[in-house]
């Protein structure tokens, strides 16, 4: 159990955070920060007072401390529309900026396009770990991650072990369940691991998933598996179409708990993360989805897959689009 978890962003994946860090006994206080909801300037000034005393961040700590006894569980929740809530966190898991949403006419935007408006929010976040709780280990979570994670590395220069990303247990995740559901097997059977960075061009690694240890090829076919690997790049996409609203909510929630869970625990788990790369798979100064292991200082080990021709092709052509988006995070901070 740590002392404290700081949640930066306090909406969708934020809340499902603040409940199971709670239900889950993870730490003994958790502060969570969020703006919203902000009054509008051009509001009358009657409505902009009421909007300042509300707080999503206030609420969602005020509920889920409310059912603690329900529960049994002695936690302390803080919410607060500025940082001061972050104060003294050991680990910190931000989530802050806009997800993806579903426009009128049903198509939806990729990752990269929420890069302008993520960046800023981003700004503050780092501003705010700066101030309130600069040694925290961070997990990110914000799209387009990749970009989001180097921006706070650029920021923050942290030691590479205690800033990650958040993409690739998700995407394993995702994968393993349509490899579950076409096999017809327990998920609990299914292991793989996605690499590279967070967006379409995402490497699900067919030749390291396995159901109960034995190679998937021997259970699915090619064309299936192509199909399921296809679906897996766009299975963000598919929840943003389904939910209309916004983006997948609960599995990230999930997914970074399982990282947050590995540092807390000390597993020592070897799970796939966005990690800062010095020269491992052949890649410098990016962030980028790989297998490590992962304990009580975050990142342990970066593990080197020995991949096939065809896959370290993918790999390549999804670091080069992780580099793009990067690039273009340097030119627009550098008028921000
Ligand atoms: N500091 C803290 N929180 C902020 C800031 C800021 N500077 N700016 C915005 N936020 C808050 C918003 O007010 C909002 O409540 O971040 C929250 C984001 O929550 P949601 O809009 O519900 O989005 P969510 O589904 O939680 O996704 C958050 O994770 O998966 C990614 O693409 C997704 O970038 C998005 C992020």
């Amino acid at each position: 159990m740590l002392k404290k978890i700081g949640l930066i962003g306090g909406g969708f994946i934020g809340g499902v955070l603040a409940q199971e860090i709670a239900q889950r006994g993870l730490a003994r206080e958790v502060g969570m920060t969020d703006p919203a909801p902000m009054p509008n300037p051009s509001d009358p000034p009657e409505r902009q007072e009421v909007v300042k005393k509300q707080s999503v961040s206030i609420g969602k700590a005020l509920d889920i401390a409310e059912g603690l006894p329900t529960i049994r569980h002695d936690i302390k929740l803080v919410g607060s529309k500025d940082y001061s809530a972050l104060a003294e966190s050991e680990l910190v898991i931000n989530t802050a900026g806009v997800p993806r949403k579903a426009r009128p006419d049903g198509t939806f935007p990729s990752r990269e396009e929420l890069l302008a408006i993520n960046l800023k929010v981003t700004l503050e976040v780092a501003k705010g770990i700066k101030q309130y709780c600069p040694d925290a280990m961070i997990i990110s979570i914000a799209n387009p991650l990749d970009a989001i994670v180097f921006t706070l590395d650029k920021r923050l220069a942290p030691p590479k072990n205690k800033l990650f990303g958040m993409a690739g247990v998700l995407d394993s995740g995702r994968y393993c369940y349509f490899v579950a559901e076409a096999a017809k097997v327990s998920v609990e059977n299914v292991n793989a691991i996605v690499l590279g960075g967070h967006g379409d061009d995402m490497v699900p690694v067919r030749s390291s998933c396995q159901i109960a240890g034995i190679p998937v090829t021997k259970f699915l076919d090619a064309d299936t598996l192509a199909k399921i690997e296809a679906r897996t790049r766009k299975a963000g996409g598919e929840v943003v179409g389904l939910l209309g609203f916004g983006s997948a909510f609960v599995s990230p929630a999930w997914a970074a708990l399982e990282m947050a869970e590995a540092v807390i625990f000390d597993k020592r788990k070897i799970i796939p993360v966005c990690a800062k790369l010095d020269g491992e798979y052949g890649v410098k100064g990016l962030f980028v989805g790989v297998p490590c292991i992962v304990g009580r200082n975050g990142i342990e080990k970066i593990i080197e897959l020995d991949l096939t021709d065809e896959e370290k092709a993918a790999f390549t052509k999804s670091v080069a689009g992780v580099g793009k988006t990067c690039k273009e995070a340097e030119e627009m901070l550098k008028t921000m």
